[in-house]
């Protein structure tokens, strides 16, 4: 499953570059299958998800070929309408097919995406949007059958602003019968880079980053070339970990205004950051300073992707902070990890209470989720000894090199497959 054997105290030092988005590449893929058309999609990050989205094209019918960072994607040819249940259980985000094969097949058998390491992941809001557009979905043995003669255009309040039934409905909505309205819709830039990369293919939607989204249905559809947005959530990791070992440390390839919620926390704990348009310098302070609050939050709040790894760095402030998660039901595994590194953190349900110490120890300590994996990495870099951070396999799914970028920059890791 892959460890990381990391001896901290290295003051990270220099220039890193970040890559495609994984929240923002996952959706855009599933897309592709909608058009019927020719798609390169560029700057894709080299991620197992990523691996896995190809493999579930291919499943059905799609011709795909990877170069790098480049992904071709020929959708003429759809073969088959069910998504493969083992693929689906791997990475539950394929169920943002659903409304991709809906529109396009009318069709899609998909089994039941089960919960994962931060929470029980509901869909009922995917499947009450998608119903609400006139699909039939049965729900029976773990699987979703779902079918829909002619989706149509509907005004659907979201409940909740969840990323994903946002990208469902207008995955759903490009090809169906009339004018869609996603009210109290997600916010996050991946949408907006989604309705970038629809818009290309031909289709009518606007409103992408605002909490109103419009999408026209629409049935002539181009060929694509799309590059994919930087990933803000790697970048935003990268800000820590120079803030963490007194670094300065130059993130390029960025999108400085996605980075304002973590640009703003980090500044609290005295971090001083400079920016020009596409790239971001972070100076690291000699003492780092607690956060009275963080509270994760749809976009634009605080991500609830940056949530372990400001753990890890308030782990280390001198006093105490509050992080409050809003989004996820189960998102502080890493809290006991860290707490074997010699930190002090309660946690009473969503709420953890970080009093920082001197230092944090080597240790032994497991990954049990993706930005929690990264956070012990964080912690690794600042301990005193030597950490082992085993099941990095999590770690994969959402960083493309993060051990070769951190060595870059100084620190003295290496990974063991
Ligand atoms: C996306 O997950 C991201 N994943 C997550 O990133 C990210 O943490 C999350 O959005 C929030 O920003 C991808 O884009 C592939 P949600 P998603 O639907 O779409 C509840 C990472 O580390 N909910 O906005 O699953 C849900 O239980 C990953 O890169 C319902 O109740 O997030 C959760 O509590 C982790 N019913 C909250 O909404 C539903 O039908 C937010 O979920 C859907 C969601």
């Amino acid at each position: 499953m892959g460890t990381y054997i990391i001896n901290g105290r290295n003051r990270l030092k220099g220039e890193v570059s970040v890559s495609g988005a994984k929240n923002a590449v996952l959706p855009i893929l599933a897309g592709t299958v909608i058009g019927a058309n020719t798609n390169t999609i560029l700057n894709t990050p080299n991620l197992r998800d990523v691996d896995i989205m190809e493999k579930i094209l291919e499943s059905i019918g799609c011709h795909v070929e990877r170069l790098d960072n480049l992904i071709y994607v020929d959708s003429r040819n759809i073969t088959s309408i069910r998504i493969p249940e083992d693929l689906v259980s791997e990475m539950r985000s394929s169920i943002i097919l659903m409304g991709a094969m809906l529109a396009r097949c009318g069709e899609v058998i998909i089994s039941y995406p089960g919960g994962c390491e931060i929470g029980p992941r509901p869909i009922d809001l995917h499947l009450k949007a998608l119903r609400e557009m006139g699909a039939y979905i049965e729900e029976s043995h773990g699987f979703l059958y779902c079918k829909a003669d002619e989706l149509k255009g509907a005004e659907i309040q979201l409940d909740y602003p969840s990323v994903g039934a946002t990208e469902n409905i207008m995955l759903a909505a490009v090809r169906a019968k009339g004018t869609t309205l996603i009210r109290n819709a997600a916010r996050e830039p991946e949408i907006i880079d989604l309705q970038n990369y629809l818009v290309k293919a031909g289709a009518k939607v606007s409103g992408a980053g605002t909490s109103v989204i419009k999408i026209e249905g629409v049935d002539k559809f181009k060929d694509v070339k799309h590059s994919i947005m930087s990933d803000r959530i790697v970048a935003g990791t990268y800000m820590v970990a120079a803030t963490m070992t007194e670094g300065e440390v130059t993130i390029k390839n960025v999108n400085v205004e996605c980075l304002q919620a973590i640009t703003a926390k980090l500044k609290e704990t005295g971090s001083q950051i400079y920016y020009d348009n596409n790239s971001i310098k972070v100076l690291g302070p000699k003492n780092i300073k607690s956060v009275e609050m963080i509270q994760t939050l749809p976009y634009p709040g605080f991500p609830t992707d940056m949530q372990a790894q400001m753990m890890s760095l308030l782990s280390i402030a001198s006093g105490t902070s509050i992080i409050s998660e809003t989004v996820f039901e189960n998102r502080f595994k890493h809290a006991e990890e860290l707490i074997r590194m010699g930190a002090n953190i309660k946690t009473v349900g969503k709420v953890a209470v970080i009093k920082g110490v001197k230092e944090l120890t080597g240790a032994k300590v497991t990954a049990k989720d993706l930005r929690g994996g990264a956070s012990l990495v964080l912690a690794g870099l600042i301990a005193k000894g030597t950490t082992t951070v085993d099941n990095v396999v999590h770690i994969r799914r959402g960083y493309d090199s993060l051990h070769r970028d951190l060595k870059k920059l100084g620190a003295d890791i290496i990974e063991i497959i």
